[in-house]
């Protein structure tokens, strides 16, 4: 059975007061395509004014400590996520592995904390290129993914998968549609060997470079049951295509 596609939005660090207009508008166009589900993830310090531009309208935060509070100068909590309007939260984007040297158990340790306050999350992985042309993506992405799960079963409500190729990201390059259905086949299977059955309705996502003009072919793709969107996320005339596609891909 297909899931229903998630499209989200990583504005990363961008995005002022002045761009709360967009977030509406999203929001708003977003109403017409009741079967996908549409999320942006923006700065932590907007998410407060976004959630509260557009009540019922899923807005996420890009990272969370795993702490539930304490001395971490700088970092936000999963509660405070929740306090200031998010439904949801990226973890261990490859951004954050690489920049804030996050390693699998801090993503794992995230996750869970993130879960256990009742936060949606959008878990990521991807390899480099040295990695996919060494012919080792499969197998170090799989291994990623099985030290960076949340552990318990009750975890899979909330959580998706965002398999983003880091050679992908903002290049302009994307895998090949059976690439990608390849990792996705083989993440799914690491699903049901950590949750069980409950592992096949976990979302996997793909990202890297996702446009209206490659997201049809992308959603076509078994096993992709979504996208998590950079650069195209940023504005509601890049968006929304993305969004069209996964409704017709719904069917
Ligand atoms: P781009 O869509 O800009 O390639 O970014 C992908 C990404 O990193 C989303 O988290």
């Amino acid at each position: 059975m297909a899931l229903k596609k998630l499209v989200a939005g990583n504005w990363k660090m961008h995005g002022l007061s002045s761009d709360l207009a967009e977030v509406k508008a999203i929001a708003e166009a977003s109403e017409a395509y009741p079967a996908v589900d549409v999320a942006l993830c923006v700065p932590a310090i907007l998410i407060e004014r976004a959630s509260r531009a557009v009540p019922g309208f899923a807005i996420g935060g890009q990272d969370v400590h795993f702490a539930e509070k304490g001395a971490h100068t700088g970092c936000v909590s999963a509660q405070m996520l929740l306090d200031a309007g998010a439904t949801l939260t990226i973890v261990g984007h490859s951004e954050r592995r690489d920049a804030q040297r996050e390693i699998d158990a801090d993503v794992r340790a995230k996750a869970e904390a993130a879960v256990a306050c009742g936060l949606g999350v959008i878990l990521c992985v991807g390899e480099s290129l040295e990695v996919r042309e060494a012919g080792e993506a499969i197998e170090t992405v799989s291994t990623q993914l099985d030290a960076s799960l949340p552990h318990g079963d009750a975890s899979t409500d909330r959580l998706a998968i965002a398999y983003e190729p880091i050679w992908a990201i903002g290049t302009g390059k994307v895998p090949t549609g059976q690439d990608i259905g390849e990792m996705h086949t083989a993440l799914r299977q690491r699903l049901v060997a950590a949750y069980g059955d409950a592992g096949r309705s976990v979302r996997i996502l793909y990202g890297g470079s996702v446009k209206g003009s490659n997201a049809g072919e992308i959603f076509a793709v078994p096993d992709v049951d979504g996208a998590l969107v950079g650069g195209a996320s940023l504005k509601t005339a890049d968006f929304m295509p993305i969004v069209e596609a996964a409704a017709a891909a719904n069917g």
